[in-house]
């Protein structure tokens, strides 16, 4: 399954000639099928690349782009409330699905430490150097807590904590990603993880609201172009990593917000007929003017739907936490 909104590190060096620079066998395969169909598509894991990654965090400061900072005073306000929901005096794994570096999730931990409670912190990353730098930082930052941190695809790690730390899990799986998935890709997702979980287990998953069409448009299309960069870097990557001409002059950002849909579509819209050539993969790719790449789908859900997501994949909605514009909520599920 294509879950994963990490950066995928597995580049494989090119030894033979030296020449060329890192080759990724997957990004190739992934870009010749997706230009293959109609409409043509590019996976939105390919966003994380270092300029890319570097770009998401100037998104994230954006005035216009409301999920980090709204998710990040909902969790120091409502911190006591949250954890006191996980059962603290009960030994629980806390799991976290995508930890990145846990900049939300030290709010929770710091909370739990203080509470005195009995847990263990195990993140689990795609990224090998984001759990390494979290369990250093962890260390020096929180040298009571203690740290399991697993690298890997989510379900290999629910797989082995499955095996190997029987007892009970608090899992988190927090900012927006749950939205980020294909049709239906959500649901599969709970229901999926919802496999690895017992009774007694608990989910906190952060869903973005629907809310003003005008607000959710503009924090995918801010004033200064840094959502455009971020978009149009899929198009510079594709030039440095697989040895493309694609020029982002002759592309445009879009996005759209379909209050029916409840979705932001993004997408790279050729500005003219043109072909391109990955000189790596000896390819070429052409493109009818206005035709449309399609880079991210990003849902925003209603409570009635959040609610009804949790019931189709085994799970009750506990405690939904939001803030004061009900613009974000983080959702904690329990098994039933
Ligand atoms: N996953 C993020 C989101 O849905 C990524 C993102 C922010 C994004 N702005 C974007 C993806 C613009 C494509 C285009 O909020």
């Amino acid at each position: 399954m294509d879950l994963l909104l990490n950066p995928n590190t597995n580049a494989t060096p090119e030894t033979e000639s030296g020449t060329k620079p890192a080759f990724n066998t997957e990004f190739a395969d992934d870009v010749k099928a997706g230009f293959a169909g109609s409409p043509k598509t590019l996976s939105s894991k390919y966003f994380y690349d270092g300029a890319g990654s570097k770009l998401f965090q100037q998104i994230m400061e954006l005035p216009e782009y409301y999920p980090t900072r709204t998710e990040f005073s909902i969790l120091k306000k409502q911190k006591a409330e949250i954890i006191n929901f996980f059962n603290p005096s009960d030994f629980f794994h806390l799991v976290e699905l995508g930890s990145g570096d846990g900049l939300k999730t030290k709010i929770l931990l710091r909370q739990l430490l203080q509470a005195k409670a009995r847990f263990e912190y195990i993140p689990v990353d795609i990224s090998g150097d984001a759990i390494n730098q979290l369990q250093s930082a962890l260390s020096s930052e929180l040298p009571d807590l203690k740290t399991v941190g697993f690298t890997g695809d989510y379900f290999k790690a629910l797989h082995w904590l499955k095996r190997n730390k029987p007892g009970r899990k608090v899992v988190l799986f927090l900012g927006s990603n749950i939205g980020n998935f294909e049709d239906n890709g959500d649901l599969k997702f709970l229901q999926e993880i919802r496999k690895y979980l017992s009774p007694q287990d608990k989910i906190l998953v952060g869903f973005d609201l629907q809310k003003d069409p005008r607000v959710i448009r503009q924090a995918y299309d801010d004033a200064s172009g840094v959502t455009a960069a971020f978009n149009l870097n899929l198009l510079k990557r594709m030039n440095r990593e697989l040895g493309a001409n694609f020029e982002p002059e002759q592309f445009e950002h879009f996005t759209d917000y379909d209050p029916i849909a409840g979705v932001v579509k993004s997408y790279l819209v050729s500005k003219r007929n043109q072909t391109v050539t990955f000189s790596y993969l000896n390819h070429t790719v052409s493109f009818k003017a206005w035709e449309p790449i399609h880079t991210e789908n990003s849902h925003k859900y209603s409570v009635d739907m959040i609610k009804e997501l949790g019931r189709k994949s085994g799970f009750e909605t506990e405690q939904l936490f939001t803030d004061e514009q009900h613009y974000f909520a983080d959702v904690l599920f329990r098994v039933v």
